[in-house]
């Protein structure tokens, strides 16, 4: 099997990571934070050696501000739902994910007003369009780092500014960013940012993480036992242990902090150039196939490695079955969770064929990729 649907959930991870989750679960993987024994302190000291991981990977300068949960989606609930009340009015994209969407919508039905700001055809944000939208009750600026269909990257930096500079809270969806992208949260102005660490971090699914900055207080999202306070009946104030009520997913943790140990020795600079030489060819060589429709930038430099085609109008699911079939090449078909951004591209009803590349494909994979596609393109003219 070729595997190009990386921004569904990478594979394969590296060696370490499967290393690190089977030490956990065959060793010592008792309940961290808990119990006073020897097993349960190794469980707690594996938890935050990846939490100081995780903070040195995005320039987190307290560990404490990083916030485990079980993946994006839950990440960004959190800090959505957990920021905006009644009145508050919240700026993001059409080209989010329905995981920013669809906890936006919820919050209409309690009266949190939105305004999706629209992208170009090519999925790219201007920042000013964002200022523009801004009104007298703007809490919150939610935008993907980039987006899960098109790839196409986001100016985060230029959008934080503009939120320091109206004082807006600024959260960052770097659901296919973070680890192949460098984030620094203090330079970027990044009040908050979310992230799977089943995707470019490297991590098992069951697995995510939100990095709150000290400002912010969110309501938990889920309340009970956390291993601290016990005595009280009433949830903790304290950092994390507000959000992260219920024993962790410490086996998936320990897989995590492998991952972004992996990307903290590799450096995120060589993990993207090699995407981006990959992501390049495969337009190109994309770009001279006539039936090829190829969306988003056309400059690798301007995307990640997720890219989106059509074949003609032919329905998308059937190209995707036809490459897992007959080619053994898997890739993601259909509209992705993201309705808005396929609008913008006008795909919603074909919906596109999704390959998205990781640091672990080679050239090799790709030519069959592009060879394989040249043969189905032909069955369509
Ligand atoms: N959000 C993931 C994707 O885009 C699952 O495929």
């Amino acid at each position: 099997m070729i595997y190009l649907d990386n921004a569904a959930t990478t594979f394969p991870k590296p060696e370490s990571v499967y290393k690190a989750i089977e030490n956990c679960m065959r060793i010592y993987c008792a309940n961290p934070g808990r119990s006073g024994h020897k097993m349960a302190y190794k469980s707690a000291l594996v938890v935050e050696d990846s939490r100081d991981s995780i903070a040195k990977l995005f320039n987190i300068k307290n560990p404490m501000n990083v916030v485990y949960t079980f993946n994006a989606t839950d990440s960004l609930n959190l800090a959505i739902k957990g920021l905006l009340k009644s009145g508050d009015h919240v700026i993001t994209t059409s080209m989010e994910h329905n995981s920013v969407l669809r906890p936006i919508m919820e919050l209409e039905k309690i009266g949190v007003e939105h305004t999706f700001v629209q992208a170009d055809k090519e999925g790219k944000i201007k920042p000013s369009t964002i200022e523009n939208a801004i009104k007298e009750n703007t809490k919150l600026i939610v935008t993907t780092h980039a987006s899960n269909v098109v790839g196409t990257i986001v100016d985060i930096e230029s959008i934080g500014l503009i939120a320091k500079k109206h004082s807006i809270i600024y959260l960052v969806d770097a659901s296919q960013s973070a680890g192949v992208c460098p984030i620094d949260v203090e330079k970027m102005n990044i009040d908050m940012l979310a992230m799977p660490g089943h995707k470019c971090l490297l991590g098992p699914q069951g697995t995510g993480v939100l990095y709150v900055n000290d400002k912010i207080k969110l309501k938990s999202q889920r309340e009970g036992g956390t291993g601290s306070n016990s005595e009280e009946i009433v949830q903790p104030d304290l950092y994390p242990d507000k959000y992260e009520s219920g024993t962790h997913n410490t086996p998936g943790i320990a897989g995590l902090g492998a991952g972004v140990e992996f990307i903290l020795e590799t450096g995120t600079e060589k993990i993207l150039e090699h995407e981006r030489q990959l992501t390049q060819y495969f337009i190109d060589e994309l770009s001279k196939i006539e039936n090829v429709i190829i969306y988003g930038p056309k400059d690798a430099r301007e995307r990640l490695a997720v890219i989106a085609i059509n074949i003609s109008n032919v329905d998308s699911g059937e190209i995707t079955f036809k490459l897992d079939k007959n080619y053994d090449i898997a890739t993601r078909s259909g509209i992705h969770c993201a309705p808005l951004a396929h609008k913008t591209l006008g795909t919603l009803n074909q919906g596109a064929v999704r390959f998205s590349f990781g640091y672990f494909n080679t050239m090799d994979d790709i030519k069959i990729a592009i060879d394989a596609i040249k043969d189905i393109a032909k069955e369509y003219k």
